[in-house]
């Protein structure tokens, strides 16, 4: 199984819907939520995702670049997001937000920025829907893929196997045709890709073409 999440950070903002619209077929629409302050750049918020939810039937796969997630996840789970993840980073407790988020109906996911290890959290993946590893320094679209993240994504499969869950395991940065093979070969199962998507003629068909390399 692959799943390609389309980042609606390379769309084209004046024109959301449609852009929604020219990735159906993919399995969840990528949404970077950042404050400016978590990250040095600043895109949407709740009112923003509301309106993206009811202008898509694809479910919202919300990323959390903010300070204080424990705070504002919520909100973004009552405008329509199908799945929360927020900053290991960034949160003061993070199994109380990932109890909190699943009891609000949604995945619960955790983010790791390319310095912070997994180890720590071996503890918390029962708790967690699906772990993002970041393959590039989160805030910008259209960065390098970061190599020296494999061993981090085939460590975090191994721990995800040792206990026996079923849990995604999410890359997000960088992720193209010419990355996305060693992703899944170290253990990735859900693509981010931005740029790789939008930045492409068929949009649609970039997504149809990073799925079969993905499950190749
Ligand atoms: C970066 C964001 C990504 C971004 C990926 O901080 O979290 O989701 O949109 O863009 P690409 O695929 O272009 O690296
Ligand atoms: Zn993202």
């Amino acid at each position: 199984m692959a799943l390609i999440n389309p980042s609606i950070l390379s769309a084209d903002f004046a024109r959301l819907a449609e852009e929604a619209k020219a990735v159906e077929g993919a399995d969840w629409l990528h949404v970077d939520v950042m404050d400016n302050h978590f990250v040095p750049n600043l895109t949407l918020g709740a009112p923003v995702v509301e309106a993206l939810s009811k202008a898509t039937d694809t479910p919202l796969d919300l990323h959390l670049m903010i300070e204080d997630p424990d705070r504002w996840a919520p909100q973004y789970i009552e405008a329509g997001a199908g799945s929360v993840t927020f900053h290991a980073e960034a949160a003061a407790a993070p199994v109380r937000l990932a109890r909190e988020i699943r009891a609000k109906g949604a995945r619960a996911s955790m983010a790791l920025k390319p310095a912070t290890p997994i180890e720590p959290y071996e503890d918390l993946l029962p708790e967690l829907d699906m772990l993002l590893i970041m393959t590039v320094e989160p805030g910008f679209g259209g960065q390098a893929f970061l190599d020296i993240m494999l061993p981090k994504i085939r460590r975090t499969r191994e721990l995800i196997s040792k206990h026996g869950l079923e849990m995604w395991l999410q890359v997000d940065g960088g992720v193209s045709a010419a990355t996305i093979e060693r992703c899944a070969e170290a253990g990735a199962d859900v693509f981010v890709a931005g740029s790789a998507v939008y930045g492409a003629d068929d949009p649609a068909k970039a997504v149809r073409e990073l799925r079969a390399q993905a499950e190749s």
